[in-house]
């Protein structure tokens, strides 16, 4: 699929279906991830953890049910593979690492739909962990990284279709 097909295909899907992400997807898709833009080129400073357990899964998913006050909240929507991009803080600069894990994240997205793959950028998961940071051990990180966002990717029964790609609401130039 062309960039741009998979720009106008790529948008949230909040409906998953049971069938697996195959490991050659996953792997084309973490191979986006760390090919994203981080800043000073820290590439060493992204981690990417794919959860395909469905007990810890569940288990982040009743931590941030929790959080949010809506126990029967599922926050990967059904979901089978949830990556989780984790970054290494840097001294000064306590936000950018958020700014990495985004455009990781994005990019991920974008090659999941090039695959014809549903998806979508997930944040919420991050109030379950704080519900229940015991939780932040399960994911096995290198020592000095944290979770700051994640894709759930999977199938969808519907068939995601291209939308028009329309200008910004707000924009200007300044010539
Ligand atoms: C930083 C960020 C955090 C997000 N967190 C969540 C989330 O936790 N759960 C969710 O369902 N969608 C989440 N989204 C998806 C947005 O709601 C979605 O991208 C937006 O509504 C536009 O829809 P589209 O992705 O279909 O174009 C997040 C998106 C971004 C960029």
């Amino acid at each position: 699929m062309e960039l741009i097909d998979a720009i106008a295909t790529r948008q949230s899907t909040r409906k998953f279906n049971a069938v697996p992400v195959t490991e050659a997807d996953v792997k084309a898709i973490l191979r986006a991830g760390c090919a994203a833009p981080v800043a000073n080129g820290g590439h060493d400073r992204l981690h990417f953890t794919v959860v395909q357990s469905r007990e810890l899964l569940r288990k982040i998913g009743g931590a941030t049910g929790k959080a949010f006050g809506t126990p029967d909240y599922d926050p990967f929507y059904g979901a089978g593979t949830f990556v989780v991009v984790s970054v290494k803080p840097r001294e000064g600069e306590p936000t950018i690492e958020v700014a990495d894990g985004a455009c990781a994240v994005e990019n991920m997205l974008l090659m999941a739909a090039g695959l014809g793959l549903a998806s979508v950028y997930l944040w919420s998961f991050r109030w379950g962990l704080k519900e229940q940071p015991a939780l932040i051990s399960e994911l096995s990180l290198p020592e000095g990284f944290l979770p700051v966002s994640g894709a759930a990717i999977g199938h969808a029964d519907e068939p995601l279709a291209p939308r028009e790609l329309a200008l910004p609401g707000s924009y200007n130039f300044v010539k």
